[in-house]
């Protein structure tokens, strides 16, 4: 059994330029999939609010929904250093109620960091955060919250303010920083920048690391997958195959034959 990965493994990573993988995972069985497969990182990501719940963004889901998942993948994990994700409006009223938020992933859901969204907008919440031994995982580029801000789900290519970003989340107390949706050659520019990980999605090869929502890399559901996804498998597939196996053998009266009696 490998030790379980902290913040100073990642930095380690980094500097040893090894990658760090991070997939999301939202409940036991999955998480203890992705952590017996060694994934390094597992975010509990609020896109359970696309993935699981079946809606249209991110904006709906709370705290509360937050920390039920983050609870179930803890549970589940051994190796994975696990990530809870603030939910839109848990962190961005007051800098002391996203401090309690942020406290209630490590106290009552068995996280060991947190992940918010924003650049230089949220440095003052990740410095308190970080200041009460919470360690944040930063997210700029497309970040998912402001989809009404940005008008959709948008490529991000402003250089100068994607690199100001990354360093003032940085300078704040950030251990790693997701890069979202923005141009390989500026999340290269941006990962030569920082001493802190950058872990991309849609962002390029040359970030430290990478995640993708688990649900769109083993095609779990059928929806529409942004163009950076790659299926790594067809889950959903092979579920229909199994479906309409057990529909047949039902109907046929095949399932169940005497080997699945009791005597
Ligand atoms: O919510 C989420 O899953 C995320 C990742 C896709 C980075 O923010």
């Amino acid at each position: 059994m490998q030790n379980r990965v902290t913040v100073t493994s990642l930095y380690k990573m980094k500097k040893e330029g090894k990658k760090i993988t991070e997939l999301t995972a939202y409940d036991y069985p999955f998480a203890s999939m992705v952590d017996a497969a060694g994934i390094d990182i597992i975010l509990v990501g609020d896109s359970l609010g696309m993935a699981v719940q079946g809606r249209e963004n991110t904006l709906a889901v709370t705290m509360d929904e937050m920390l039920y998942h983050t609870s179930m993948v803890s549970r589940a994990c051994s190796y994975s250093m696990v990530i809870g994700d603030m939910p839109f409006m848990s962190y961005q009223s007051s800098i002391e109620k996203a401090v309690d938020n942020a406290g209630r992933f490590l106290k009552e859901a068995g996280a060991s960091a947190v992940k918010l969204e924003g650049g230089a907008a949220v440095c003052e919440v990740i410095s308190a955060m970080t200041k009460a031994s919470i360690p944040v995982q930063a997210h700029i580029g497309l970040t998912p919250q402001s989809v009404h801000q940005m008008g959709g789900f948008k490529v991000q290519r402003d250089e100068d303010r994607l690199m100001a970003d990354a360093l003032k989340v940085q300078e704040a107390g950030a251990f790693s920083v997701v890069l979202e949706g923005i141009p390989s050659a500026i999340a290269a520019k941006i990962t030569k920048a920082l001493d802190i990980p950058t872990i991309g999605i849609g962002a390029g090869a040359e970030c430290d690391g990478q995640v993708l929502v688990i649900h769109d890399m083993l095609g779990i559901t059928n929806r529409t997958v942004p163009k950076f996804v790659k299926k790594f498998a067809d889950i959903n597939l092979v579920a229909q195959q199994g479906l309409k196996q057990y529909i047949d053998e039902v109907r046929a009266g095949i399932f169940p034959s005497k080997d699945y009696e009791y005597k």
